[in-house]
């Protein structure tokens, strides 16, 4: 109960800011011989694994449609999100498109640019396979947007025990604050690899937000979102400095480095930690790493018993030309047998109830245990906080800040303007 009252914080916000988009149009005709255009970011590595697997357990469900890939490569979205408006605009969308639950996609919502699902979660039963709480939260003015098909963590740490012990670390120590993790950070750097494998902005911005619930702890941090904590005041300053600190170990080369890179480089020794939402463990895993051998993991330290929330989820865009088989695709995303076969390639965990988590890795079990028992809070990097507006100007502040091109009292006037549009 107490998760599902925190991720109705974490969505309350959203749904606010929400304009009643009135009646909707109907969509176009179904369209059998056309295939079903499905855009993501997964277009490489262990999200495509992630992505195929559903489109497995699709072409089984529907053979009557046939699937087309529209994958934009680009973590978290950054390239997709942008070609999506463009196409959104023009009045030329994909049949489905993957989106996060939460403020982000009220954007499209408020746009008019979505249809209410509703009358699927009928169709297919997802009002009974869905926690009732966890319907009633993407439930706008009444209305359903979209289907999850999996709930990822964004506040993790990843960590090489060789790399760990060879600097005099000890690999199962965890830390009780940000401060308290600088020693190892110090003594894996004096050992010549990289401290912390920090990439491209968006990962900044991922590292960013955990250390803000670090800091700030999980209710202060969700003021953040709500305008209760004050973006000027001095914890958001002392939280800054912490990430800027952090940044001290990233890599030079980081603005060329997406996170496939940066896990990569703790898989391959040259890194010791890397913060990561846990699409990373499912990079590990690919690669046969074995959790407690050649990989570790722990929340970000002052995380313990934070959850940063996210789901990717699916939409059905006003005007898609084959809707017939976007609501397939729909079908097949909030089937238990998609959300296994998804899910067990992706690292994140069903949104549905019946799921049966022996099917899950020793990792996604504990992420389970986790999201039942921890407090939930919005991520900001992934869609479930702010509106992409307000994450873009985060993330534009977060980029000068990183490149040198600010100090700290200027990026925290800059969040602040950038939080409060
Ligand atoms: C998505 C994940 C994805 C990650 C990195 C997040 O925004 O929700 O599915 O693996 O970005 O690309």
């Amino acid at each position: 109960m107490r998760r599902l009252v925190a991720i109705s914080a974490v969505l309350a916000a959203a749904v606010v800011l929400v304009a009643c988009t009135g009646d909707v149009a109907p969509g176009a005709q179904p369209s059998p011989d056309r295939p079903v255009e499905v855009v993501t970011w997964w277009a490489a590595g262990s999200e495509k694994r992630g992505l195929d697997a559903l489109v497995g357990v699709f072409d089984e469900q529907h053979p009557e449609h046939s699937f087309e890939g529209g994958a934009v490569a680009g973590g978290a979205g950054t390239a997709a999100k942008r070609q999506l408006k463009t196409r959104l605009l023009a009045g030329d969308p994909p049949d489905t498109f993957q989106a996060h639950a939460g403020a982000e996609l009220t954007d499209y919502i408020t746009a008019g640019q979505l249809e209410d699902v509703s009358a699927l979660y009928d169709d297919f039963g997802l009002r009974r396979a869905f926690p009732t709480d966890l319907i009633r939260l993407l439930q706008v003015d009444g209305k359903i947007y979209s289907v999850p098909a999996g709930i990822h963590r964004s506040n993790m740490v990843w960590a090489n025990p060789g790399v760990l012990a060879a600097a005099g670390v000890d690999p199962n120590a965890t830390y009780g604050s940000i401060a308290a993790w600088f020693p190892a950070l110090d003594a894996v750097r004096a050992s010549g690899r990289t401290a912390l494998a920090v990439g491209t902005t968006w990962t900044q911005v991922n590292l960013l937000e955990t250390v803000l619930m670090a800091d700030l702890g999980a209710e202060r941090y969700e003021g953040l979102w709500t305008g209760t904590t004050d973006w000027s005041g001095r914890e958001v300053t002392a939280a800054l400095a912490d990430f800027q600190t952090l940044m001290s170990y990233a890599p030079a080369d980081r603005d060329d480095l997406d996170w496939p890179d940066t896990t990569q480089q703790v898989i391959d020794g040259a890194a010791g930690f890397t913060v990561m939402g846990d699409w990373a463990v499912a990079a590990f895993e690919e690669h046969g790493e074995v959790p407690g051998v050649d990989f570790s993991y722990f929340p970000v330290p002052g995380t313990v018993g934070i959850f940063g929330f996210l789901a990717d989820s699916f939409t059905l865009p006003m005007g898609a030309k084959n809707r017939a088989g976007a609501a397939a695709w729909l079908d097949t995303v909030g089937s238990v047998e998609g959300q296994t076969a998804f899910n067990r390639a992706k690292g994140s965990i069903p949104a549905r109830s019946d799921a049966d988590p022996a099917d899950f890795s020793s990792y996604q079990q504990s992420s389970i245990r986790a999201f039942g028992r921890d407090r939930i809070v919005p991520s900001l990097t992934h869609g479930a906080a702010t509106s992409n507006a307000v994450l873009e100007a985060i993330t534009a502040a977060t980029a000068t800040f990183t490149a040198g091109g600010s100090d700290l009292a200027t990026y925290q006037a800059a969040l602040a303007d950038a939080a409060t549009p």
